[in-house]
């Protein structure tokens, strides 16, 4: 019952419920072969249909294999079930072409909307931990389980590519179905509650998937773009500013996490001007500047919490993994995340680390592989 089916038309891990844990790496091809990178990619198909299911990434797997050679799976997962494992993989704009090289006969299939992500006011960004040719995001409800399957995924893919960065996050920061209870972010305010969910078939069509038609769809169709941003939380200072100023930078309430002015967390959010000409929720704060009403576009979130320890001047290096699926960045993540230009929580947080990735549609049967349509 622990199993997500890895065969679709969506790739799983998108809108699959989201899961507790998240263990995502972004990689760089090394290699100039596209026969090599081709064999990986089938490689993986298979070692993920397995890992997905609960089994070794090989079929000889930990123990089963020969005395004397390394055996195709590395065993930490042993005994464990497959704790809603997904395995969602993206390609990156420079897969396509890198410094005008185009190494593997790609450059002429690379949708438009796959570009590198323009720079905004409040960040800092750091190339190291930024961009990458491929990425893996993997979500499972044991941290154990995510970690093993992108170990021996790296593993399978030694020699052809290396990891350039990686990230681990637990605590989902989003529902994506109805059925979920919305879950806090470090800031302790309830995420998620405006979500796209994985209920509303015709708004994932609209803002989620890429369709027929759309560039790129030729092999796209059916996927959709990941960005990513790491986005650290100057959580001392959060923690020292009042619960009201809180409430006012969210938009929300902490406890009931209701729109201001309103009581239940799923009451609709008041953009109707009071007699003053003000609203009851403030035009700076968050959820007024991210809402559709004010930002014409929507994006499914399914980021993580994560503290990778602190930063050496007393302070915890925390914040929000993000994580944003849509049918084109410009008109998804961009679009908002210019529109928050003066949103009061910018004060709180700062964006780190970057990406964008090409998602392709979900793996179909048997013979089929990730990314086939591509090559
Ligand atoms: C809503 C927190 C960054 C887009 C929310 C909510 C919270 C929140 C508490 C209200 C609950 C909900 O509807 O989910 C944060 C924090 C962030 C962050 C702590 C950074 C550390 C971003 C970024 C974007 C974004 C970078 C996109 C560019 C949205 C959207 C909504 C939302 C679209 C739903 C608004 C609505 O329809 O009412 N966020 N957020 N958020 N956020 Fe963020």
């Amino acid at each position: 019952d622990d199993v997500v089916e890895f065969t679709g038309r969506h790739q799983a891990g998108i809108v699959t419920p989201a899961q507790d844990r998240l263990h995502f790496v972004a990689l760089d091809v090394t290699t100039d072969s596209r026969e090599e990178l081709v064999a990986m990619l089938q490689a993986w198909t298979a070692a993920a249909r397995r890992m997905t299911a609960g089994q070794d990434a090989g079929p000889l797997g930990a123990v089963g294999g020969e005395q004397f050679a390394p055996p195709d799976d590395t065993g930490e997962a042993l005994g464990l079930s497959a704790s809603r494992l997904t395995l969602t993989v993206g390609f990156g704009p420079t897969l396509f072409t890198a410094d005008g090289r185009d190494r593997f006969g790609l450059a002429d299939r690379r949708p438009e909307p796959l570009a590198e992500l323009p720079s905004f006011a409040n960040e800092t960004i750091d190339p190291a931990i930024s961009g990458g040719d491929l990425c893996i995001q993997a979500c499972a409800d044991d941290p154990q389980v995510a970690v093993h399957a992108v170990r021996n995924l790296v593993r399978i893919g030694a020699g052809v590519v290396t990891v350039r960065w990686s990230q681990l996050g637990f605590g989902r920061t989003s529902s994506t179905t109805t059925a979920q209870a919305t879950p806090r972010n470090l800031m302790g305010f309830k995420d998620g509650t405006d979500n796209l969910k994985a209920e509303n078939a015709g708004a994932l069509d609209r803002f989620v998937w890429v369709a027929d038609g759309d560039s790129g769809s030729d092999w796209l169709a059916g996927g959709s773009y990941l960005v990513t941003r790491r986005i650290r939380m100057h959580i001392e200072v959060w923690d020292s500013s009042t619960l009201d100023e809180q409430e006012q930078t969210i938009g929300r309430t902490k406890g009931a996490g209701a729109p201001l002015g309103q009581r239940e967390e799923f009451d609709p959010v008041g953009f109707t001007a009071r007699v003053d000409g003000g609203f009851a929720i403030p035009e700076t704060s968050h959820v007024f500047l991210a809402h559709p009403t004010n930002s014409g576009t929507a994006i499914l979130r399914r980021g993580y919490s994560f503290v990778d320890g602190s930063d050496g001047l007393g302070r915890l290096d925390a914040g929000l993994f993000f994580i944003a699926f849509q049918r084109d960045p410009e008109t998804g993540f961009v679009q908002i995340q210019r529109n928050l230009r003066l949103d009061t929580l910018n004060e709180y947080i700062r964006h780190t680390s970057s990406a964008v990735f090409a998602c392709p549609p979900g793996v179909r049967d048997d013979a089929d592989w990730w990314g086939r349509a591509l090559f």
